[in-house]
């Protein structure tokens, strides 16, 4: 009955002509958030990590434009404040990493390893640690992972005080388009502080989707060694048995380097490399695996097919800050945001007092918007 209501609300509001951000009321809305800057400038960032704490979305690491590099690591810590929509720079990383994974855990933000650049033409995994503490924008250095088992580009994942890092890259050899793949998998725990070696995965993977569901940890397409080897496989990780399956339904299309956040039992994958149909190799497709369904959704395509980005939920919208444009690197500063339609996820999880709430914030934002 209320999601009638609200359907019935939508499609009235959806109705009115002139909403460009808005596609069918069935396939979700796009739009756009103020680009990154810093010091007043765009500043473009790729193969960064993406996080929310509270109402700011931090992005940290990945490569920039930097003293006349086209393709700098960065160490650079930026966020987003989605109340007052300014970007404010924080303390610095203290390593300069892109492909770092990134996760939160009880409001703090931690960095296990990631990417270094060794020089432009060599990017090398690091076991290298740290927590960020927002209150008082500090750094504190944590354990190393355990040796032989650094990687970037893991499908960063938390459940209560483990961090899960699955998958991944031990190194990439621009020049000669060598990528280290790897199944290895472990988990930090933020309390122990202690590292621990999960079971392998049944394949390599790196670049990939995630997300987790019930007592299901889920690996999403992907790649492995290089961005032409893109994937469509699922991979789901019992996290109380520790065991792996496969077999789950593929991805419709096979994509790598998708930014990737979950709503309830849907697991979105926005863009990715591989699309073999577009000069810029850079895929426009938004799909969700619905975990709940073992079945894919498609949504409305991104305005900015991009690639290398991260994404984050807040308050029921998908937030997708810079990335490439063009398959290998060129970076965009546009912050893409994605809405799903209500009345879908309003039976994968979100309460009704939820949705009754979005449709109320939503309604002035479509008719300002004509
Ligand atoms: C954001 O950056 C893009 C790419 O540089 C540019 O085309 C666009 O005009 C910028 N948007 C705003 C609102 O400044
Ligand atoms: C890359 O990192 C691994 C792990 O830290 C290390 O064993 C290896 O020697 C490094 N490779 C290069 C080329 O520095
Ligand atoms: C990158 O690959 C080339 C070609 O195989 C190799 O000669 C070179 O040593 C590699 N670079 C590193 C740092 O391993
Ligand atoms: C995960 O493993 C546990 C313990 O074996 C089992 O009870 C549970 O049903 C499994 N979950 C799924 C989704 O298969």
């Amino acid at each position: 009955m209320l999601s009638a209501v609200i359907t019935a609300l939508l499609l009235l509001a959806s109705g009115c002509e002139g909403l460009p951000t808005y596609e069918t009321p069935l396939s979700g809305r796009w739009s756009t958030l103020p680009n990154i800057t810093r010091d007043g400038l765009e500043y473009p960032r790729q193969e960064h990590a993406a996080v929310l704490v509270d109402d700011d979305i931090y992005v940290l690491g990945g490569i920039l434009p930097w003293n006349g590099k086209e393709y700098a690591t960065t160490n650079i810590v930026q966020k987003y404040n989605m109340i007052t929509g300014t970007w404010t720079e924080m303390a610095s990383m203290p390593a300069a990493l892109n492909h770092a994974n990134v996760a939160v855990v009880d409001d703090k933000i931690y960095c296990l390893g990631g990417l270094e650049a060794l020089d432009e033409t060599y990017w090398n995994a690091t076991g290298r640690s740290a927590v960020y503490d927002p209150t008082i924008d500090k750094w504190s250095v944590l354990p190393s992972m355990p040796e032989g088992r650094e990687i970037g580009s893991a499908a960063t994942l938390v459940v209560d005080d483990t961090i899960y890092l699955p998958g991944g890259l031990a190194y990439t050899n621009i020049t000669y388009d060598q990528e280290g793949t790897v199944s290895r998998f472990t988990s930090y725990n933020v309390r122990t502080q202690e590292w621990a070696i999960l079971p392998d995965l049944p394949a390599p993977r790196d670049h990939a989707g995630k997300g987790i569901y019930q007592d299901m940890l889920y690996i999403l397409g992907g790649r492995a060694f290089g961005n032409k080897n893109v994937v469509s496989t699922v991979f789901g990780f019992n996290l109380t048995s520790h065991q792996w399956s496969t077999g789950y339904e593929p991805m419709p299309i096979a994509r790598g380097g998708v930014a990737s956040a979950s709503i309830g039992s849907q697991m979105f994958t926005a863009g990715g490399e591989g699309d073999r149909s577009t000069p810029t190799a850079v895929f426009p497709e938004m799909q969700a695996y619905d975990a709940a369904k073992n079945t894919w959704i498609k949504y409305a395509d991104m305005p900015l097919p991009i690639h290398g980005s991260d994404a984050v939920v807040y308050r029921g919208e998908i937030v997708i800050p810079g990335g490439g444009i063009v398959t290998g690197a060129t970076l965009t500063p546009v912050v893409q945001t994605f809405k799903p339609p209500i009345q879908d996820l309003g039976e994968q999880g979100m309460s009704p007092m939820v949705m009754v709430y979005q449709v109320i914030i939503d309604l002035p934002r479509m008719l300002l918007t004509r």
